[in-house]
């Protein structure tokens, strides 16, 4: 086996931080090291231990910087690369006016093929290793999303949207049609490389009763599959589903109705809850996942994560693209401290680094194989560079703490505080010299 060593501060989790000194939630090393072979983290621990095992592996020094688990996006859109920043509507004409019409163009594989190359490439220069997308109707564009994953060797997980009415002629598929894309799909990707298929029904407004059932059936047939959708974002939205499904209780209770809430499932924005749809996420399992720019951008409300963590219910945080406004997740971040701060609640930067990688990989069950640093983990890896502007620089002077180094790269960092991306022990942004040359 061939190895290899990282150097450079590091830092993993091994818990969700309670509070500021809460320091035995996580493991921070001056000056880290990292043996990477087959694409796995084989340990970690102070460099010098590991400069004495590893014989003689190459050594890529990292320092100053800071080495992290890649972060993991657990609620984004792969048709949407063009659709981020459309101006002045909410969500139901946002998604008729701009998001329908953008998404009709995944009829065609070549359009499919090249907007999956941007797609990765723009997640990858954000620092996310691992995304959780909603593909367009079409087979085909979960085929191009799945097979630009495995290609770039990625932990990638996503499905085709079903969805069979109200919306547009040309992306609607019927109850058969979709069930059986989907089963080929699964057939096909699943397991498959890195690969998981999460069966996705896009919403109440858009799956008719008989669309949910075989919904329902895909998901009794595929039980290792996650399954995603979204849950109460907008007012107009809750009351146009509770006139589609007079029979429900509650907006949740449609999925409930279809056997559709688990552990395995991940409910996009869940911010206008009512209290027995509450107690249904906590006892099922189920995850809501706090989509920040996105919420902020279609003025759709705020995410209590911290009333939902005190019932238990364990949240994701993600950017939705294109509703949200930025690929980075520490951009989300940031937008998320405000959401939050509106709400009272202060979001620590260790709970925060901490949410978006060990976090969300607890979110998707997969905390084994990605999220952290552990040895066996999987080799994904984010490089970050707290001084990565002289804005950063600047404040950073005034840094004491790691806390606060994190602060400053969740609340100034962007695409341009990413040093380095590794997937399976593989460096990745050097697979863009011109857009780093360009950056300067
Ligand atoms: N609800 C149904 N579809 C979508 C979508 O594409 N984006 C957002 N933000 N909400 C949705
Ligand atoms: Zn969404």
């Amino acid at each position: 086996m061939t190895q290899s060593l990282l150097r450079g501060r590091l830092l993993t989790f091994h818990r969700a931080p309670e509070g500021p000194g809460d320091d035995t939630a996580y493991t921070y090393l001056e000056d880290g090291g990292l043996l990477i072979g087959d694409g796995l983290i084989r340990a970690m621990g102070p460099f010098a231990e590991l400069r004495a095992r590893a014989g003689d592996a190459p050594v890529t020094d990292h320092r100053p910087h800071l080495m992290m688990a890649g972060f993991i996006d657990t609620h984004i859109h792969f048709p949407q690369v063009q659709v981020i920043a459309s101006w002045g509507a909410q969500l139901l004409d946002w998604l008729n006016t701009y998001t329908f019409p953008e998404e009709m163009r995944f009829a065609s594989e070549t359009h499919g093929a090249v907007m999956a190359r941007a797609f990765f490439d723009q997640i990858l220069a954000h620092g996310t290793t691992t995304a959780v997308a909603f593909c367009s109707v079409h087979r085909a564009s979960a085929e191009a999303y799945f097979a630009e994953a495995t290609r770039r060797n990625m932990r990638m997980l996503g499905g085709k949207v079903l969805m069979d009415r109200n919306a547009p002629e040309g992306l609607r598929d019927t109850p058969q049609g979709g069930y059986d894309d989907s089963t080929a799909l699964i057939a096909a990707w699943h397991g498959r490389g890195r690969n998981g298929y999460v069966i996705s029904p896009r919403f109440a407004i858009t799956s008719s009763p008989e669309q949910m059932e075989m919904t329902g059936a895909l998901a009794r047939e595929n039980p290792s599959c996650h399954i995603q959708t979204h849950l109460s974002e907008n007012r107009d939205e809750i009351a146009y589903t509770a006139q589609l499904y007079p029979r429900a209780r509650d907006y949740l209770d449609v999925y409930e109705g279809y056997g559709l809430l688990g552990p395995r499932t991940l409910l996009g924005h869940a911010i206008h809850l009512e209290e027995r749809e509450i107690a249904a996420l906590a006892e099922s399992g189920a995850h809501p996942v706090f989509c920040p720019t996105s919420n902020l951008f279609l003025g759709s409300g705020l995410f209590d994560e911290g009333g939902l963590r005190a019932r238990g219910i364990v949240s994701g945080i993600a950017t939705d693209v294109g509703g949200g406004t930025s690929y980075s997740m520490l951009r989300t971040l940031d937008e998320g401290y405000k959401v939050l701060q509106l709400r009272g609640q202060a979001l620590h930067p260790l709970r925060a680094f901490d949410w978006i990688t060990r976090g969300n990989a607890c979110v998707l069950g997969l905390e084994d194989r990605i999220g952290t640093l552990d040895p066996g983990s999987e080799a994904d890896i984010v490089v970050l560079d707290a001084r990565a502007t002289p804005a950063m620089a600047l404040r950073m002077e005034r840094a004491r703490t790691l806390a606060e180094e994190l602060f400053v790269l969740q609340v100034m960092g962007d695409d341009r505080a990413i040093a380095e991306v590794y997937v399976a022990g593989v460096p990745t942004l050097s697979e863009r010299p011109r857009e780093r040359a360009a950056a300067g």
